[in-house]
């Protein structure tokens, strides 16, 4: 009843050429995958030429930020309406590296995600704890507030939550599918005292260190419902691979 979800995150990776080159290899091994939403999220400055690309294929668009506001003295900063302008149809909003390194606290995040939607994007809302806080047993504790604080408000029909574990970002650590399952359960538990029975509808995809060779143990659990993949989503063999997860 949820389809499934594989996204790519690039981070602070590929020109334009790049990406143009990696869509040309990727769009014909994707264009059959039935049943999964399939989303690439560049860079700003590559949002444009890459939606040209996308124009009535399979893969969607997806920005890694947006600003709250809609126009005015926000230097630097781009606009929801801004990312649909150049064919966006989603937007990454919470990455642990926004909160870590440009200080975006749940309320700012908040304030993305409305904005967002109201704009007419889909977000991806991504939550995660960190090794010290899992060590210290503080897990459920920060996803909740980082959820009650990130999602108050939203209508929650557009938005996908991605479970992001700050420790198995980038590091090769891969949850185990049953680590992965027991926190993507808590958070489909917390998502049913904010939402109700809305949560049941709800995809919660895993990210960190996913890839080809680990893809369809997460995706067999019964609350993942989706990838955020980086390294493993940068060359489009292994993005395909990810794609098309249930023949791995
Ligand atoms: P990796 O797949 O490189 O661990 O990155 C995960 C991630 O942060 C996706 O948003």
């Amino acid at each position: 009843m949820r389809t499934p979800v594989i996204a790519a995150n690039w981070k602070l990776q590929k020109t334009v050429k790049e990406t143009e080159d990696f869509l040309d290899a990727l769009i014909p091994e994707v264009k059959d995958a039935a049943d999964v939403e399939i989303v690439v999220a560049p860079v700003f400055t590559v949002l444009m030429s890459a939606g040209r690309k996308m124009e009535g294929t399979n893969v969607e668009l997806c920005a890694q930020d947006v600003y709250f506001e809609e126009s005015g003295a926000f230097t630097g900063e781009v606009a929801p309406s801004m990312l649909i302008d150049v064919g966006c149809k989603r937007v990454i909003v919470g990455h642990s590296e926004r909160r870590q390194y440009f200080n975006e606290d749940d309320e700012t995040l908040n304030r993305k995600a409305a904005a967002s939607l109201k704009a007419g994007l889909r977000v991806i809302f991504c939550c995660g704890e960190s090794l010290g806080q899992r060590e210290a047993g503080k897990t459920n504790e920060h996803l909740s507030g980082q959820l009650t604080r990130g999602l108050k408000g939203l209508d929650m029909d557009r938005v996908d939550v991605a479970y992001e574990p700050i420790w198995a970002i980038g590091t090769g650590k891969t949850a185990t599918p049953g680590m992965a399952q027991e926190t993507h359960a808590f958070i489909r538990s917390h998502l049913k005292s904010m939402f109700g029975g809305k949560a049941d509808a709800i995809r919660i995809l895993y990210g960190g260190s996913v890839k080809p060779d680990n893809v369809k143990g997460l995706m067999e659990c019964a609350d993942i419902d989706g990838a955020l993949v980086g390294g493993a989503s940068l060359k489009p063999d292994s993005f395909a691979k990810l794609v098309n997860f249930r023949s791995q």
